[in-house]
């Protein structure tokens, strides 16, 4: 297979990029272009290049597949090749269709014309790898556009559209036809006109900026500062692009070369391609292959409109699938659509969807009282309340009136999947999708797999997730699944900690300062602690006489603080604001409970505070993967980066261990199970791989 497919048209010689499926750049393709463009320089037939890409895009950048090993000997690199591209003596210019990103991208900013093809996407996402762009983007872009935005788009890493990319500057012509053509036209032209090419490296458009105003670089990193937070990338990203007003181009490359490489062997981007290559693996299911028929969701019914049920409707109406609402009682099922109308007219008034769409989407909802509605619906999903007896009683129902061959599907977040299949006569159709509050924003989608789900039933549901824009990872039935299970971990750690000596703050802070959006005091604050409360006093008579518990919170619900929405939980809050503020109430309650609970409090540092809540939290997860309910450590990953804000940059709680040391993770769990107990044992898994030097990243089920 050639790597670049060479074609002539009259003096202009074509160059189709080749290496299915993205073009990637890899070592063969580079090879054969820096060829191509120096024969042609010698050819006095040829006037002029194209350059495009075979098959559906120009470029997604660099291949993958040579990320780790080293190209043969002498094969140009990336940057070899897109300068061999602009310093041509005969113009060179682009033609794309699809995708330009990443090098591909760098690579067309190389060229000296730039044509795109309707529906083209460019962009230069590397900041979401934790890298930057390092084949000169961050030293052309800025010389090419508005120094503000090429600012923006390398440290967002978000693609644009072709006429987004037209008018700032990035492509040159907007092909009305076929983009092949209108770029073959344009190099004619150009090589007829003769005069020099246009490169990148000789333009200065957005340099001018930072000489009228210094303070743009710092100036712009604060205004990145909260999505950028514990981040090197984007801030490598900055200091580039501004050598490119410091620098001559070719030092300002250099620079760009040793930025690049310090980030491309860090631990943020291992994490960050790592989440990257888990969030794809994800949808592989060692016995659902990809070959399994997935049925077609044309329409869906959802029963229980109250938080979840509502969110959940949402998804399917912003996908354009029509759902049917059941509800008990008609006032309850009006309160459930307003509030979704409230939902959608927020987002309008925000300017982020139209009156039109949201009319669109309010169309697509029917409401109904009679369960009889749902008879028609493709995918059936239980939404109400968390008791057994009523989801029993509920599938009953829907096992009678639900067509043949529905997916009948329960949003419980703890109750056994099995037990509510068996009151079905189809228990093959019947499988768990638990969504995450609030259903319409959060994009975690935990499919439960039970005993008797069929391959169908699970890729029904996979499939599903990306229809309506979920990260959809698949799990077994155990109690809280995966992402609830091992939340239970740190949320009990750390209402002892807080026993033990801390104050809620001291435990915000470090996971705060760790990368979580928010630490679990200031989350329970958000979420409501009266929820926990009514569910400890529910399973009170469950929990062994002689196991360790944390009577603080129920202390504090008892006070009425059920967190922001009463004014006061583990924080207090001023009127109309959410911002927590230390209550001194609250510290002497704490204090109080250390007491009567005989322990002595003592100084914590932040450093066991981090640890005696995430370890036990990957522990679970070890357990998780030893007991086969995730399918691979990498699952689980997804599941808190998307779910509960892990942050990203640390890969998620099971590659974060990987990158620490299994050794010491378990080294640290055999400490706090000889001082704390049985809740503390380390998982046989966590010391097998301890033991044999292996990481999470390692275990094949
Ligand atoms: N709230 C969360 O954060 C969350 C997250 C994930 C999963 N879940 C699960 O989702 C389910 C619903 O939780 P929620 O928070 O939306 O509860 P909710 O109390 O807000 O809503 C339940 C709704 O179901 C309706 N309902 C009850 N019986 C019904 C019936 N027989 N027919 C039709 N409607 C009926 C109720 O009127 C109510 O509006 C529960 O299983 C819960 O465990 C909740």
């Amino acid at each position: 297979m050639n790597a670049v497919i060479e074609e002539r048209r009259g003096s202009v010689l074509i160059l189709k990029l080749n290496n299915p499926p993205v073009n990637g750049l890899g070592a063969a393709l580079r090879t054969a272009l820096v060829g191509a463009i120096k024969a042609g320089q010698e050819n006095n037939e040829i006037a002029a290049f194209v350059i495009s890409g075979e098959g559906r895009m120009y470029s997604a950048g660099a291949d993958i597949r040579e990320f780790g090993t080293t190209p043969p000997a002498g094969t140009p690199d990336l940057n070899d090749a897109i300068n061999s591209l602009e310093m041509s003596s005969k113009p060179v210019v682009s033609a794309i269709h699809g995708v330009a990103a990443g090098g591909g991208l760098e690579l067309a900013l190389g060229t000296h014309y730039r044509v795109g093809a309707a529906k083209t996407r460019v962009g230069l996402p590397e900041v979401t790898l934790g890298i930057l762009p390092g084949a000169g983007g961050t030293q052309r872009l800025p010389r090419l556009i508005d120094m503000t935005k090429a600012l923006e788009l390398i440290t967002s890493g978000r693609l644009i559209s072709v006429d987004e990319a037209h008018k700032l500057g990035i492509i040159d012509e907007v092909a009305d036809g076929d983009v092949l053509e209108a770029a073959i036209e344009a190099a004619e032209r150009l090589a007829t006109e003769g005069a020099a090419p246009r490169r990148s490296r000789d333009q200065a458009v957005g340099l001018a900026a930072a000489k009228d105003n210094p303070a743009l670089f710092e100036d712009f990193a604060k205004t990145m500062a909260k999505a950028a937070r514990g981040m090197n990338a984007p801030y490598a990203c900055v200091r580039c692009v501004e050598a490119a007003t410091t620098m001559n181009f070719d030092d300002g490359l250099k620079y760009e070369r040793e930025e690049f490489t310090k980030l491309v062997t860090a631990t943020e981007s291992a994490a960050m391609r790592h989440a990257f290559f888990a969030e794809r693996e994800v949808a592989k299911i060692p016995d659902v292959p990809a070959t399994t028929s997935a049925k077609d969701i044309k329409s869906a019914a959802i029963i229980g409109c109250g938080t979840m049920g509502g969110g959940i409707a949402m998804n399917f109406a912003n996908v354009g699938i029509p759902v049917t609402i059941i509800e008990t009682e008609q006032a309850a099922l009006d309160r459930g659509l307003e509030r979704i109308k409230g939902n959608y007219a927020n987002t309008v008034s925000k300017g982020r969807l139209s009156q039109d769409a949201m009319d669109k989407r309010m169309g697509l909802l029917t409401g109904a009282t009679d369960m009889q509605a749902i008879g028609d619906a493709d995918i059936v999903i239980e939404a109400v309340f968390e008791e057994m007896i009523v989801k029993k009683e509920i599938f009953s129902k829907i096992d009678a009136i639900a067509k043949p061959g529905a997916i009948l599907a329960t949003n419980t977040s703890t109750l056994d999947v099995d037990e509510i299949a068996a009151v079905t006569k189809r228990p093959e159709d019947v499988v768990g999708t638990h969504f995450f509050s609030p259903a319409n924003v959060m994009r975690l989608l935990e499919n439960v797999r039970g005993a008797k789900s069929s391959p169908e039933t699970i890729a029904t549901v996979m499939n599903l997730g990306k229809t309506i824009n979920k990260v959809a990872v698949l799990v077994g039935v155990c109690d809280g699944f995966v992402g609830n299970r091992m939340l239970h971990q740190y949320g009990r750690e750390a209402n002892f900690l807080i026993e033990e000596g801390v104050l809620p703050q001291q435990v915000d802070k470090v996971i705060f300062d760790f990368g979580f959006p928010m630490g679990p005091f200031t989350m329970g604050d958000m979420a409501g602690l009266d929820i926990g409360w009514a569910v400890r006093k529910r399973k009170a008579a469950e929990r062994p006489s002689n196991q360790r518990y944390s009577a603080v919170a129920d202390r504090i619900c008892e006070q009425g603080r059920f967190g922001q929405k009463t004014g006061a939980g583990w924080y207090r809050y001023e009127a109309g604001n959410r911002t927590p503020i230390p209550d001194p109430e609250i510290e002497s309650l704490i204090i109080q409970a250390s007491k009567n609970a005989g322990i002595e409090r003592r100084e914590i540092s932040d450093e066991e505070v981090l640890k005696r809540c995430l370890y036990p939290l990957v522990n679970e997860g070890a357990k998780i993967l030893e007991e086969g309910l995730a399918i691979r450590a990498s699952d689980i990953d997804v599941i808190w980066v998307h779910g509960y804000g892990f942050p990203r940059y640390h890969g998620g709680p099971m590659f974060w261990a990987d990158t620490i040391g299994l050794d010491e993770v378990y080294e640290t769990m055999r400490r706090y199970h000889a001082e704390h107990g049985e809740l503390m044992r380390p998982a046989g898994l966590l010391e097998k791989l301890a033991k044999e030097g292996k990481k999470f990243s390692d275990f094949k089920g």
